[in-house]
Formats: C-alpha cells, sequence, structure tokens
C-alpha cells in the first residue's frame, strides 16, 4: 500500500497533497519571492488572532519548543519570576526550560484530570507579589484538556502581570482572539492545527512589551526581539530559514482560509473527536477526560484492562492498517491517545475506529463479531 498512513498524533499531522506539493521548489533565502512570502505569512498569522493593533508575530526555525523556550527568554527579565500553571506534561516541560534559562521557575500544580484554576492563580498573584508572568498551556495535549485562557489572561491583566501562553497545540482550531484576550507572548508552531509541516514555530509578542524585552535574551538564536528587528528591517530571518517548512505553511494557512477559518476547523475536528470517541467507547475503551473538559485536539484513552493489552502490540497492528497511534504520557495510568487533528474527515475518523476494533479483535480483547 503506498498511500500515506493517517497520523493520529498531535503533530506531526496528517497533511493534503497540495500542502506537500509546496515543497517541491527551492527557494533563495535573500531572495524578494521567499521574503514576500515571509511578509505575507506573518499577515496572515496575525489576520487568524486579531493581532495588527496589538502584536507582531516573529517566527523562529525549530520545533514547537524552541519558540517556548525563546518566548520566555525574550519576554522575562533575567531577575523575572514565572509562575507555571500545571495540569500535565507540556506544562512541567514549561517550568524546566524556564528554569533552565536562569530564570526562577515556581508552579502551582493541579490534577491532570482538571483545567487549572484562575481563581488559584488570583490566591498565588495576592501571596506572592514577586511572580512577574505567568505561563498557561492553552491546549494540554498530555491529557487533552483545555484551559480556561480568557480567565487567566483577565486575572493576569488585573494584577498586572505578563502572560505567556503556549498555543501550540490550539492555535487555529480554538478561538483566541488579542482583541479581547491580553496575553504578552503567545505560541504556536507550523505543524499543528494550520495542517503545515513541522519545523519552525511562531511567537505573537505584544507591542506595548517589545522595546523592554531588547537584550534580555541569554541566547542568540532564541532572541526574538532580534528576529524581529532584523526582519522589520531586511524581511529576511537572521540566520538559515526552514524554506520549504515556511512555503508550506502559506500553502496550509491558504486551505485554512479556504475552508473558512478557525470557526470552520474546529468544526471538522470536533466531528472528528466525536466520531472516535463514541465508535471507540462503543468498543469499550474509555476516554481520561469528562467529556465538558475535552478540547476536540487529542484524546487519551485508558488502555484497555485485559491481560493481552500491549501498546506496541496494539500500536504495530493499528500501522499495519494504515494508522498511526500514540502512546499515553501519564505516570500514573496507563493510556494511550488518538489526534483528531490534521487534513483527516469523518470517513478517516471512522476507518481508524473500525481499524481498532479488529486490532481489539486480533489481540484477543474483545470478542470476534
Ligand atoms: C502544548 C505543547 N507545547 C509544546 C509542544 C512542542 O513540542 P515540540 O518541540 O516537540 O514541537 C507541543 C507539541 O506537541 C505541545 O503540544
Amino acid at each position: 500500500m503506498d498511500r500515506d498512513r493517517i497520523l493520529l498524533t498531535p503533530g506531526p499531522l496528517t497533511t493534503t497533497l497540495r500542502t506537500k506539493l509546496a515543497m517541491l521548489k527551492d527557494w533563495g533565502s535573500w531572495d524578494g519571492d521567499f521574503i514576500a512570502v515571509t511578509a505575507n505569512v506573518r499577515t496572515r498569522l496575525l489576520d487568524i488572532v486579531n493581532g495588527h493593533e496589538s502584536h507582531v508575530v516573529v517566527p523562529l526555525q525549530g520545533s514547537g519548543t524552541f519558540s517556548v523556550e525563546a518566548a520566555v527568554a525574550t519576554v522575562v527579565p533575567r531577575d523575572g519570576h514565572v509562575l507555571v500553571l500545571d495540569n500535565g506534561a507540556y506544562c512541567k516541560r514549561a517550568a524546566k526550560l524556564t528554569q533552565m534559562m536562569g530564570r526562577r521557575a515556581s508552579a502551582v500544580t493541579f490534577a491532570e484530570d482538571e483545567p487549572v484554576s484562575p481563581t488559584v492563580l488570583e490566591a498565588h498573584l495576592k501571596e506572592d507579589p514577586s511572580i512577574t508572568h505567568v505561563v498557561l498551556i492553552h491546549c494540554e495535549t498530555g491529557t487533552g484538556v483545555l484551559n480556561p485562557l480568557e480567565a487567566v489572561a483577565a486575572v493576569c491583566q488585573r494584577f498586572g502581570k505578563g502572560l505567556i501562553v503556549d498555543a501550540m497545540s490550539s492555535f487555529g482550531a480554538i478561538a483566541i482572539d488579542a482583541r479581547t484576550t491580553r496575553f504578552d507572548a503567545l505560541v504556536a508552531a507550523s505543524g499543528k492545527c494550520l495542517e503545515g509541516v513541522p519545523g519552525m514555530g511562531f511567537v505573537f509578542l505584544r507591542k506595548a512589551i517589545l522595546d523592554g524585552c531588547a537584550g534580555r535574551s541569554q541566547s542568540l538564536a532564541m532572541d526574538l526581539h532580534d528576529q524581529h528587528v532584523y526582519m522589520e528591517k531586511t524581511g529576511q530571518w537572521r540566520f538559515t530559514p526552514p524554506t520549504h517548512v515556511l512555503v508550506a505553511l502559506s500553502e496550509a494557512i491558504t486551505q485554512f482560509v479556504e475552508e473558512g477559518g478557525q470557526p470552520a476547523r474546529l468544526a471538522r475536528y470536533a466531528d472528528n473527536c466525536k466520531t472516535l470517541v463514541g465508535g471507540l467507547s462503543a468498543l469499550g475503551l474509555k476516554p481520561f477526560l469528562k467529556p465538558e473538559l475535552q478540547a476536540p485536539i487529542i484524546v487519551t484513552f485508558h488502555a484497555p484492562a485485559h491481560p493481552a493489552y500491549d501498546f506496541k502490540r496494539f500500536y504495530a497492528a493499528a500501522k499495519a492498517r494504515g494508522f498511526l497511534l500514540y502512546p499515553g504520557k501519564l505516570t500514573q495510568v496507563e493510556t494511550f491517545r488518538v489526534g483528531c487533528i490534521g487534513a483527516i474527515g469523518r470517513t478517516e475518523m471512522q476507518q481508524a475506529v473500525n481499524a481498532v476494533a479488529e486490532v481489539l479483535q486480533e489481540l484477543g480483547i474483545i470478542a470476534v463479531r
């Protein structure tokens, strides 16, 4: 079978043929044509969050974590104090990288099957005035739980604290409006809900804080202020750009707009999620989260409580049928995850459900019907 396997993962994810074909051309990084693509992508990214008035967007080479690191390094002063609202693995990663870059980091920990609480945040900010910035993971991809961005942003604004949002797995699918939600930095990447390929991130920076960010980064490559100043001046990236990734993202954004933008993407992913959860629940598999907390991005399922279950065998059998699943990321309970995002719809999700049914029968976990 030479059809690409369907990636039921949170990125890299399944892309359209149009997006793949956009990569079949070489581009000079200093050339006017490529400079125009960069400018156009930046404009259209700002469109998605209604951010033209309040924010700039700075692209950065690398995977998503590179941009999270860059955002923290650029926005937080070296003597700043960051509070991470922690309800999962990506929150823990954000706390770790903050600390590794020499900033003081504290975490307030919540249960992994609950969203973080703006009320608890408020209590912490009252108690500890040394906190300068808050880090929020919008959709905690470790479980799939959606965190309350607007309410957290409102608390940060009221207390005059900076807010850094990791919207890696939600951007483009869940509504984010810079006109009504105040954030200092918001981070996402090419290979997630915009359905580009992986290889670059981008960070929305609030214009009001931009000048103050000069010289804060302890890293040359991760300095988003410098990247922004250079890009504004020359139209070019400071260092070798991921040319093919950017043109693929440009093509992916064109399709995003054609589809109907964020509301249409959310509707398709919500339908994927419904088909998946309905189908796997009927096979006896139980989602980890309560339905009202579940973002339609990635679903964590409890592993079947059956002695024949083994993730590696489960994965291999699903792969043989053309679907790539994702391991769980929880330490306490055995789980696996299935992504709802990417250039796939109800047909592919239903095929995935059928494949999982066959796999569970093959492994002897459910009876052959
Ligand atoms: C919430 C979140 N943060 C950060 C990342 C960045 O990860 P990576 O550096 O592997 O792209 C991801 C990737 O899935 C994510 O979901």
